[in-house]
């Protein structure tokens, strides 16, 4: 193919019959978070650079060497979005949504980082993220959890683990930040060259490291979790009561930290081990000090995002999200006439029939090429029209899925037959 038109690195075209799963998805999330009280926000693409620097952080791999920035033709700095937390806040900021009411708000959409594309890493990519506003306490975090922890069940996923840490207060951080930085300086020598690098600018993020030696460091490096304050040790406690309440099993990580500088408290990700490197699928936790930073009033604030892409191919993997839906039926018009009648009686048959998929024949064909369109289409019957059928208002019937006779049905009956058809259908696959 000409190389002038191939997909940028990193950014990938989702097609059918694949783009069905992603709507599968996209309809679950928004019946689980909407029953809950969750109101979807839709926002905005790009951004002010400014934002993300300011909320994600300077010093963070993110901000520093991963977003899409340009200059818009007006000389101002702007980013693709590379997350949606941020965006949510300076709506809210901006709609003056955070007057010390509640909120509780989900968005979904393309995230952009230039970041190494491999299996389940892109340079677009996708997520489904929610985010509480004005409720400080850990119930709204076992919400949010429960949540997540629904959608996996109505997708069916399995091999997925629930981690969760503290981060405590900004003061807890900065205490143990220096009794981490500290140790980790007399390790100095023996630690990658990633971790020296963060030493000075972001120490946390090694705790992070994948490196075998780094880990093995870290083994005997001194935990957040000494270092809580007498609140943010309860409401952590706290947290895991309610976990328990709802049998929601999880895993304390005490080297959980995050890649992104706006958490305070609580931090979780759900991880699977079938994805391979790439394995959070869905990753947040508290940022009580975000709007308060980016000029709005102070407001508590938890939520989280998952990666569309790692949940369908982890859903995939667990082969429980159904095949694609074929038509039930295929109509074959031959001759002008019959065209005419059959889109017409196709118009009328779909509203007339609740989720009929019935697709039309297009461009003409012989009876037989026609018929190897509905075939192709995986159609379950075919509904056929020549000028004979017309004529006796009337239309043929032919099986394509099953051994069964084909049958000459009256105009006046097709709608039922067709219903009975898709309740048969709906029957067999079990929805
Ligand atoms: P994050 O951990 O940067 O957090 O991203 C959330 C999820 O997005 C990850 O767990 C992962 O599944 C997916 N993801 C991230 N980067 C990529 C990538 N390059 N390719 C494919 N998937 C990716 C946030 O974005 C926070 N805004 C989450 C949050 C919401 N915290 C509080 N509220």
């Amino acid at each position: 193919m000409n190389g002038d038109v191939r997909a940028v690195r990193g950014f990938n075209d989702i097609l059918p019959p694949a783009s069905e799963h992603w709507q599968i998805v996209e309809r679950i999330a928004a019946d689980v978070l909407g029953r809950a009280g969750y109101g979807e926000i839709r926002l905005p693409l790009v951004e002010s650079t400014a934002l993300f620097a300011r909320s994600i952080g300077v010093s963070t791999d993110i901000v520093e060497k991963e977003m899409y920035t340009f200059e818009d033709r007006n000389g101002d700095s702007l980013s693709l979005r590379p997350e949606g937390t941020a965006s949510c806040v300076r709506a809210g900021i901006n709609h003056g949504l955070f007057n010390g009411s509640q909120q509780r708000l989900w968005y979904r959409g393309p995230m952009f980082r230039h970041e190494r594309p491999q299996k389940g890493r892109y340079r677009q990519f996708h997520q489904i993220g929610a985010e509480a506003f004005g409720i400080p306490g850990a119930d709204v975090e076992a919400e949010l959890i429960a949540l997540s922890a629904e959608l996996w069940r109505r997708l069916g996923l399995e091999r997925m683990t629930l981690k969760i840490n503290s981060l405590g207060s900004p003061g807890d951080r900065a205490r143990y930040r220096e009794d981490l930085v500290e140790y980790l300086k007399r390790h100095g020598q023996d630690l990658d060259e990633d971790s020296r690098r963060r030493l000075s600018q972001n120490p946390m993020r090694i705790l992070d490291s994948k490196v075998e030696q780094t880990r093995a460091i870290l083994e005997d490096a001194p935990r957040i979790a000494d270092y809580l304050d007498a609140e943010h040790a309860s409401h952590f406690a706290e947290l895991c009561n309610r976990l328990d309440a709802l049998g929601i099993g999880y895993v304390k990580d005490p080297f959980l930290v995050r890649g992104l500088d706006y958490y305070t408290g609580t931090v979780f990700e759900w991880v699977t081990d079938a994805l391979g490197a790439q394995d959070a699928v869905c990753s947040g936790g508290r940022y009580d000090g975000l709007v308060e930073q980016l000029g709005g009033r102070p407001t508590p604030a938890v939520g989280w995002a998952l990666g569309m892409e790692r949940l369908i191919l982890l859903a995939e993997a667990c082969g429980k999200l159904p095949d694609a839906e074929q038509p039930h039926a295929y109509f074959v018009a031959l001759g002008a006439a019959a065209e005419c009648k059959a889109m017409s009686l196709a118009r009328g048959l779909r509203s007339q029939v609740p989720s009929l998929r019935l697709v039309l024949n297009m461009g003409s064909g012989s009876m037989k090429a026609q018929l190897r369109r509905a075939n192709r289409a995986g159609a379950g019957l075919a509904l056929i029209m020549g000028d004979a059928e017309i004529e006796q208002r009337r239309v043929t019937v032919k099986f394509l899925q099953e051994e069964r006779d084909q049958q000459l049905l009256d105009l006046d009956d097709l709608a039922e037959f067709l219903r009975s058809q898709v309740a048969e259908y709906k029957g067999t696959a079990g929805a």
